[in-house]
């Protein structure tokens, strides 16, 4: 499910690498995830038992922590996305000023999350280059509280 949804065409279009995962690299990224020492948190988020939804985190050496989230394919744009990172940034009581999202130019609807969690756009995450299927124009930019 977890792979259905990473390589869910709209998921790669706006995630840093476009390129389609194979099973085995996916299963050795989940086992890293889970058996990381230094507590990754990833959680699925159900509606009636009903998987939804995916948010994970991930630690930078300097103590920022970015925040990854997908929702699944058809149940995206009815509030879900908002919701789910909502709760997992309370739940988890994971700081603002430590949160890092990075983002795809033109995915509105990640960027109205982060404005939700009052980021703002602060820089330049860089091109994506051309082997993770980048354009060559495609611009990452990474969201921080600068309040
Ligand atoms: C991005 C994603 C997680 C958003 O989840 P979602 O459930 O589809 O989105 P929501 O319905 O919660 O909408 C999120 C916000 O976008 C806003 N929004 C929706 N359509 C919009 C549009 N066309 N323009 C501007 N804002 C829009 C919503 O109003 C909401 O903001 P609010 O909570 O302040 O009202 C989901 O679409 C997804 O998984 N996309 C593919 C993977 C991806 O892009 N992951 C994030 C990578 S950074």
């Amino acid at each position: 499910m977890l792979l259905d949804w990473k390589n869910d065409q709209e998921t790669r279009q706006w995630s840093g690498n476009v390129n389609e995962v194979a099973m085995d690299g996916h299963r050795a990224w989940l086992t890293g995830v889970v058996t990381d020492a230094k507590g990754k948190i990833l959680r699925i988020a159900e509606i009636d038992g009903q998987p939804v939804g995916l948010v994970r985190t991930a630690n930078r050496p300097n103590g920022d922590i970015e925040v990854h989230y997908t929702v699944a394919p058809d149940q995206r744009n009815r509030g879900i996305g908002s919701a789910m990172v909502t709760q997992f940034v309370t739940e988890f009581q994971i700081s603002h000023d430590k949160i890092v999202l990075v983002i795809k130019e033109g995915n509105v609807r990640s960027q109205a999350i982060a404005a939700r969690l009052g980021l703002s756009r602060v820089h330049d995450a860089g091109i994506i280059p051309a082997e993770m299927g980048g354009d060559g124009t495609t611009t990452m930019w990474e969201w921080k509280n600068v309040a």
